[in-house]
């Protein structure tokens, strides 16, 4: 059966990482909600405001416009035989709303937990950087870029941050996390659906682990 892989975790976990890997090798779209609502950074319009200022504060977008969002963007026709959830469901809300999409499409949902422990996730979000021209995760503590600051596919563009990768915005994106959306392992654990990963490894070896993991799924 074609599969909904929902990537789960704190901010800086990896579901990101590991979500590009699966696009890569599983040939399944990476559908990130919060890369999405970033690429309406350049929008002059007063809902891209409203999206900017709640992820710059690190707290979620309502529930109503991200399902729109979700829903639309799973209707196309690259989802048809599944796709990679990154960032989403975040609420309960969105939770609900994934178990009706999954019937209506006829895909099975499998939740995976990339477990991290808070300790690592301040140096994960703060060491990150991105390319901007094809989105490339790198890390200047752990997945330092071949030259200083510069994309190793890409050697014109320089890395970029996140601003909401602050140390003060961390705190409160895993504040967020852990009041809204850590109740939701819970939900998925009941049933019977969740698979938790330990994150703290290789992301080549955790990659394994969660292919392993949605292969044995039928
Ligand atoms: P979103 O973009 O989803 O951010 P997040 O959940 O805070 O997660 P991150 O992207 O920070 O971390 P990640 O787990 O993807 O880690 P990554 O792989 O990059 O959401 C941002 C905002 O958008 C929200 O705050 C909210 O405002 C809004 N939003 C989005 N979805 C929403 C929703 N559904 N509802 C409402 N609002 C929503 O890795 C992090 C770093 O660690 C990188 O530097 C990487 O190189 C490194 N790393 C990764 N794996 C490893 C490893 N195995 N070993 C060493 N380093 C590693
Ligand atoms: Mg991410």
């Amino acid at each position: 059966m074609s599969k909904i892989i929902v990537l789960m975790g704190a901010p800086g976990a990896g579901k990101g990482t590991q979500a590009r890997l699966l696009q890569d090798r599983l040939h399944l779209p990476q559908i990130s909600t919060g890369d999405m609502f970033r690429a309406l950074a350049n929008e002059k319009t007063a809902l891209a405001e409203e999206v900017q200022n709640l992820q710059a504060a690190g707290k979620l977008i309502s529930d109503e416009l991200v399902i729109k969002v979700v829903r639309e963007r799973t209707a196309r026709e690259d989802c048809r035989n599944g796709y990679i959830l990154d960032g989403f469901p975040r609420t309960t809300v969105q939770a609900e709303m994934l178990e009706g999409l999954a019937l209506d499409q006829g895909h099975q949902i499998v939740a995976i937990f990339v477990d991290v422990p808070f300790e690592l996730l301040e140096k994960r979000a703060t060491g990150r950087r991105i390319c901007p021209v094809c989105g490339e995760i790198y890390n200047i503590y752990f997945r330092p870029p071949a030259a200083d600051n510069v994309c190793d596919h890409h050697p014109d563009a320089t890395l970029v941050q996140r601003p909401d990768d602050t140390s003060e915005k961390i705190r409160v994106r895993v504040e967020t996390y852990e009041q809204q959306t850590k109740p939701l392992l819970d939900y998925y654990e009941k049933a019977g659906r969740l698979h938790r990963v330990d994150g703290t490894g290789d992301k080549e070896a955790i990659y394994r682990y969660i292919e392993k993991i949605v292969n044995s799924e039928s």
